[in-house]
């Protein structure tokens, strides 16, 4: 594996008496492109939070870029705008066009000046297929678009990482392969990616590993093609039969 770069060690997290993350470990290396595959309450979304520290955790270590996670103020900003996160609802701001969604945190939170920041928004907005939507607001693109621009919002901040958390899963369908695809040319382009997602044609096109998560714990790892034609856990093949007969 290259360099590590998000290290989890027997990270552990309760939500009052349920126990959500049981002793997970979990290292992902610079370039690795990671699929977290689980049952619905498995705690795939609470790994994600944890990662970026919008949700805390009792006891364990997680370190990005060999660096504890802080636990507030500054360094945990600096921490936060390391990490991408993209969700299932895009959450732009609804009265700021594409453009200026995109410049917000550049402008706020980096002190880059106007001029560079829409500059490399422009570029971003183009990578992913939406600069002739620049000016409008977000309500006058499709559901698909608006997830394009989430993701270019998150790469303006220069991410070491980007997390996905189910980022298909609120879309018409015609609309998931547009995302998918900006997500695998993310993975080609050598970005570090944690992707929440049952899609198997991206995970077999893009990823590197499959964890597989059951109850809060790590049940499974294997490359995309040794867990979805040969899962080894009981529960994995229990998890594959509900989802492949859809
Ligand atoms: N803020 C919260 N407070 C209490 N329980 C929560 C909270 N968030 C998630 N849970 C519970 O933690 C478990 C894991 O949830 P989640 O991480 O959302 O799972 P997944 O994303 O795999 O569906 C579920 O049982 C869920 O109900
Ligand atoms: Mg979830």
């Amino acid at each position: 594996m290259s360099e590590p770069l998000v290290v989890l060690r027997d990270v552990n997290k309760h939500f009052g008496d349920l126990h959500v993350l049981k002793d997970v470990n979990l290292t992902v290396g610079r370039g690795e492109v990671v699929i977290l595959i689980g049952p619905s309450g498995s705690g795939k979304s609470t790994l994600c939070r944890t990662i970026n520290r919008l949700e805390t955790f009792e006891s364990g270590s997680i370190t990005i870029d060999g660096k504890e996670l802080p636990e507030e103020g500054k360094e945990l900003a600096a921490l936060r705008a390391d990490v991408g996160m993209v969700f299932q609802s895009f959450n732009l701001f609804a009265h700021k066009t594409i453009l200026e969604n995109v410049t917000l945190g550049p402008t706020k939170v980096r002190g880059m000046r106007k001029a560079e920041a829409d500059r490399r928004a422009m570029e971003l907005l183009e990578r992913v297929g939406v600069g002739h939507q620049a000016h409008k607001y977000p309500a006058q693109l499709s559901g698909g678009q608006q997830q394009r621009v989430a993701i270019a919002r998150s790469l303006a901040m220069d991410p070491k990482v980007m997390l996905f958390d189910e980022p298909t899963s609120a879309l018409d369908p015609e609309m998931i392969t547009e995302v998918l695809d900006v997500m695998v040319e993310l993975a080609r382009s050598g970005m570090t990616m944690i992707v929440v997602t049952h899609e198997m044609g991206f995970a077999r096109k893009a990823a590197n590993r499959v964890v597989f998560l059951s109850d809060g714990q790590v049940v499974e790892e294997a490359t995309p093609e040794e867990f979805f034609t040969n899962p080894r856990s009981e529960r994995a093949k229990d998890f594959l039969g509900k989802i492949l007969t859809h």
